[in-house]
C-alpha cells in the first residue's frame, strides 16, 4: 500500500459552530492505483485529498490526532516539519480545479516553481539545464510546445490544467492529487485532460487519487469509491454506468 488514511476526522468551526466534515474516513490506494473519489459538492472531497497530501492535519486532541495518513507506512504527523516539506514538494503532486498558476510566470517558469521551491536558489540554478529540458520534455508531451513563453491568461482553460500537471509532475512524484481536475472544463476537453493524466500515468507509473463529483469522470479510474456522510464507502451501483 502506497497510501493509507486510516479513521479521519476533520471538523471545522465557523465561529461557534461545528462543521464536521470527515468522520471516520478510511481509504488505501495500492502502488499504480488509479482511484476515483466520488462524492457531492460539500461531501468533503477537497478536505480529504489536503489530508492525504499532507497540506492540512485532521483534528487532533490533546493527547493524539483523530486518523493517520500513512505514505509508504511512514506517518505524516510523525514526520518533522522538514520531512513533511519534502515529503509535499517530492513525494506528492497536486492539480487542482482552478489550476492555480502564478499569472505573473510564464508556462515554462509555473511547471519549473515547483523545483525551484524544492531545491533552494542554488541547487536549483545547479541544475537548470537539466530542470528545462525536462520541462519542456513534458510540455511538449502534453501538446505545449508552442505555449513555453506564454503567460497563463494567454491560454484556454485545457491548456491552462495540462500546464499544472507538468508543474504537479516535475519533481516526479509516485503520488499526483487530482481535485476535480476536469471541473471547470467542457466534456471534450476533459476528457482530453483525463487522457494526458491516463498516459502520464502509465509511463511514469504514478498512484492517482482524483476525486470528482461527476460519476462519467470518476468512472475513468480504475476503481471508484465515494464519499458520503463522512465516511469513504465502496461506490453504488451505477457509478461505472459511464465507464
Ligand atoms: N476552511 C474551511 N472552514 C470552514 N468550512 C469549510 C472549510 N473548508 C471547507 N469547509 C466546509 O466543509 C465542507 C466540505 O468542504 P470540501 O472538502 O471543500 O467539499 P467538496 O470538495 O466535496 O466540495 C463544506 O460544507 C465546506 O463549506
Ligand atoms: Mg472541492
Amino acid at each position: 500500500m502506497l497510501l493509507a488514511a486510516e479513521n479521519l476526522h476533520k471538523t471545522y468551526r465557523l465561529g461557534r459552530v461545528n462543521v464536521p466534515v470527515l468522520r471516520g474516513a478510511s481509504i488505501g490506494v495500492e502502488a499504480g492505483e488509479w482511484v476515483g473519489v466520488l462524492g457531492s459538492s460539500g461531501s468533503g472531497k477537497s478536505t480529504l485529498l489536503h489530508l492525504l497530501g499532507g497540506l492540512d492535519r485532521p483534528d487532533a486532541t490533546r493527547t493524539r490526532p483523530a486518523g493517520v495518513v500513512r505514505y509508504q507506512g511512514r506517518s505524516l504527523a510523525e514526520m518533522s516539519p522538514r520531512d513533511l516539506d519534502r515529503h509535499r514538494a517530492l513525494a506528492v503532486g497536486f492539480v487542482f480545479q482552478f489550476y492555480h498558476l502564478l499569472p505573473e510566470l510564464n508556462v515554462l517558469e509555473n511547471v519549473l516553481s515547483p523545483a525551484m521551491v524544492a531545491r533552494g536558489r542554488l541547487g536549483y540554478l545547479r541544475s537548470r539545464g537539466e530542470l528545462r529540458r525536462q520541462a519542456e520534455g513534458l510540455l511538449t508531451e502534453l501538446g505545449l510546445a508552442h505555449r513555453l513563453r506564454h503567460r497563463s491568461a494567454e491560454l484556454s482553460g485545457g491548456e491552462r490544467q495540462r500546464v499544472a500537471i507538468a508543474r504537479a509532475l516535475i519533481n516526479r512524484p509516485r503520488l499526483l492529487l487530482a481535485d476535480e481536475p476536469t471541473g471547470n472544463l467542457d466534456q471534450m476537453t476533459g476528457d482530453g485532460v483525463l487522457e494526458s493524466i491516463a498516459r502520464l500515468r502509465a509511463e511514469r507509473g504514478l498512484t492517482v487519487v482524483m476525486v470528482t463529483h461527476d460519476a462519467r469522470v470518476a468512472a475513468r479510474a480504475d476503481r471508484v469509491v465515494s464519499i458520503r456522510d463522512g465516511r469513504v464507502e465502496a461506490a453504488g451501483p451505477g457509478s461505472e454506468s459511464a465507464a
